[in-house]
């Protein structure tokens, strides 16, 4: 049995659905009241006993370097300052067992090729995929529960939630037929459909387990949707010889990649937060019939 070790973070997208705020720093970056969004994620690869962080990143991405590296001016400044509580939660953001690694991508051809280009490090081991823009909020974190999953199966595993017809044109689709509470065989995936030609209305959302042999198929794939090397064109390669299962996780799904999302992300983490939360929330209530009113 091969162990779930290794999560690649396609970081090197243009973001530029949060412009002018993504020009000069990533849109992983964005934080959640103080959290940014890539720490979320690699902490959900933590959660499900991954050690090898492989962020594929572009220009404009140090900032994801400088996140995880050791900030020294930083924390000389808190130590003379005697600030020794955040002194630790800055030097202990991650696990001592945890290894980061850095790819660049040097041109945006898509989320396929962006996978292809962790090839190197990967090898012939299965590993996962996090997309930091999708922020999962489940217990146990949804990447431990699908690690969970592939220990039994030890097979590809996409995971999926169900959305409105209207909206298959953002995702990919999945057709599958039901093995067990959660869980589905697919049996094809096609990338953004329009609605009406959509073979179902399970949607693919920012979380992957894949086998290595996935590689193999992305080098063969052909721009797709959007004119990019499509991930969804991969797997339904994979598909062909490989059983890939879907997996239904328990949880909620913030799509940050959108405002709208973005900003419900924020008020529910706001809320529960242990510094501001009640204070937040007291906010929120004193607003109260004219909460609609901008
Ligand atoms: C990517 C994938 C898509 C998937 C989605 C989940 O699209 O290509 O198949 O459903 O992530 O968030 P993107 O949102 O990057 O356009």
């Amino acid at each position: 049995m091969k162990k779930l070790t290794k999560a690649v973070f396609p970081v090197a997208g243009l973001g530029t659905r949060f412009l002018p705020a993504t020009k000069a720093s990533p849109k992983e970056m964005m934080p959640i009241v103080d959290k940014p969004l890539i720490q979320f994620a690699v902490e959900e690869a933590v959660a499900a006993g991954i050690t090898d962080m492989i962020f594929v990143t572009g220009r404009s991405k140090r900032a994801i370097e400088d996140h995880f590296d050791k900030a020294y001016e930083l924390e000389s400044e808190l130590e003379i300052r005697g600030k020794g509580e955040l002194l630790e939660f800055v030097r202990n953001l991650l696990p001592k067992n945890i290894n980061c690694i850095y790819i660049r991508q040097a041109e945006a051809l898509g989320l396929g090729h962006a996978i292809l280009c962790a090839r190197p490090v990967i090898d012939d081991e299965p590993f996962a995929v996090l997309l930091a823009d999708d922020l999962l909020d489940g217990k146990p974190p949804v990447m431990q529960q699908m690690a969970e999953v592939y220990s039994t199966h030890q097979c590809s595993i996409l995971g999926v939630q169900e959305v409105p017809r209207s909206e298959t044109k953002s995702y990919g689709i999945v057709a599958s037929q039901k093995l067990a509470e959660r869980l589905e065989k697919i049996s094809a995936i096609v990338e953004k459909p329009q609605p009406e030609k959509a073979p179902s209305t399970l949607a693919v959302v920012g979380r992957y387990i894949l086998t290595s042999r996935i590689f193999h198929h992305l080098e063969k794939v052909q721009p797709g949707q959007g004119g990019e090397i499509q991930l969804t064109d991969g797997i339904a390669a994979l598909l062909a010889e490989q059983q890939v299962l879907a997996y239904r996780y328990a949880g909620v799904r913030y799509d940050c990649g959108s405002k709208l999302g973005y900003l419900q992300a924020m008020v529910e983490f706001g809320l529960r937060h242990p510094e501001v939360g009640g204070d937040f929330a007291a906010y929120l209530k004193g607003r109260g019939q004219d909460a609609l009113k901008p």
